[in-house]
């Protein structure tokens, strides 16, 4: 069984996995696969340094079966099929103390603070997991973490049925928000630069256009009777979506900021005053968004297959990084652990 060791300085080194037998509370799971993301992408550029121990091994969008449990571990046993909340609260901090240990003050977060899931045996603790059922395929369940992304914030969003919710940013996260906001009767406009993501969005039923080729602020206007969107979602990471964001709500509309920023972006607050407006920002997930995600996953109305557009061997991963790199013409790229 191998996994993939990062290097620091874009470099991978595949060898032999080093299992990690599972002590008190924690369970041993068999990788399946596991997606990249662009966290992931910013590991490989250098980011969070000072996070990581070299050699490294990233990786938080998985699914796989349960291979050993330590003692102390109850409700699990081999060859059950899971995916990972990877996030690893304090318990003590303020954040925590108020129920939001998903912004613990002292997070770890798995694949970054601790050891990933691009290896063949991975052990994380058991408070992590989540049952995946039977008829959730383990390609699918890759993109369980993703949609829990998507599930929390169209929840703080808290976007109602036919309210009308403009994205900014069609990636894989913008995307799945657009599609959780539709499976919640919303309707969506979602602005996109790439063109060939713009032709995939499109092809998964969102509306969807290139805020370079139309005046996105007006037609927003346009579909909502020059009232505004209801809810705005940042999901660019770009300077031209913060400035766009504050554009589009209608009067007290709710504006939630997903994306992560390299650099502070400029954002007028005039609109905040003059509309009225709110401004939430989202991170990471709840168990509630998990479990929701893999209900969804699971429904089989998500069109994960068409999103999933490439499956690499773990020793294929710097040419995946390379690929996200480019940005042109890949959506999700899973790896294949366990090849
Ligand atoms: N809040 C959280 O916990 C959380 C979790 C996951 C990801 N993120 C962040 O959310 C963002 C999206 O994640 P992703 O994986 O989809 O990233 P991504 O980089 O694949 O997607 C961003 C998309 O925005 C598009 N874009 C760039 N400039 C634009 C503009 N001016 N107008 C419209 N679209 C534009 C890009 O072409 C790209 O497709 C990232 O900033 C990521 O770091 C946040
Ligand atoms: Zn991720
Ligand atoms: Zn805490």
């Amino acid at each position: 069984m191998q996994a993939a060791f990062f290097a620091g300085n874009q470099k991978f080194d595949t060898g032999p996995c080093v299992p990690v037998t599972p002590v008190g509370g924690q369970v041993q799971i068999r990788v399946a696969y596991c997606g990249l993301c662009g966290t992931d992408l910013h590991l490989f550029h250098g980011a969070m340094a000072h996070r990581l121990t070299l050699p490294h091994v990233m990786g938080h969008e998985m699914s796989g079966a349960i291979e050993a449990a330590g003692t102390g571990v109850h409700g699990w046993k081999p060859g059950d099929r899971v995916t990972v909340r990877p996030l690893d609260p304090c318990g003590s901090c303020p954040a925590c103390r108020m129920e939001h240990s998903h912004i613990c003050h002292n997070l770890k977060f798995i694949g970054i603070d601790r050891p990933g899931a691009l290896q063949g045996l991975w052990t994380v603790p058991a408070h992590t997991l989540h049952r995946l059922p039977d008829s959730l395929g383990m390609r699918e369940a890759a993109m369980v973490e993703p949609i829990a992304v998507a599930c929390h914030d169209v929840r703080l969003s808290e976007a109602a049925a036919g309210e009308f919710a403009a994205v900014i940013g069609g990636g894989p996260i913008g995307i799945l928000i657009a599609l959780v906001a539709q499976a919640r009767g919303a309707r969506v406009l979602l602005a996109e630069v790439n063109e060939f993501r713009v032709k995939l969005a499109r092809d998964l039923g969102i509306d969807t256009v290139s805020p370079r080729e139309v005046d996105f602020p007006a037609l927003v206007n346009e579909r909502t009777g020059g009232a505004g969107a209801d809810v705005v979602f940042e999901v660019s990471g770009s300077q031209a979506g913060a400035e766009m964001m504050t554009k589009l709500p209608r009067t007290r509309g709710r504006i939630v900021v997903v994306a992560i920023y390299g650099e502070a972006p400029k954002v007028d607050l005039f609109r905040f005053f003059w509309r009225e407006l709110k401004l939430a920002g989202a991170r990471v997930y709840e168990p509630i968004d998990f479990e929701h995600a893999i209900e969804l996953a699971a429904a089989g109305t998500l069109p994960l297959d068409r999103l999933i557009t490439n499956v690499l061997p773990l020793n294929r991963l710097e040419e995946g990084m390379r690929q996200m790199e480019r940005g042109g013409d890949c959506m999700k790229i899973l790896v294949n652990v366990q090849e």
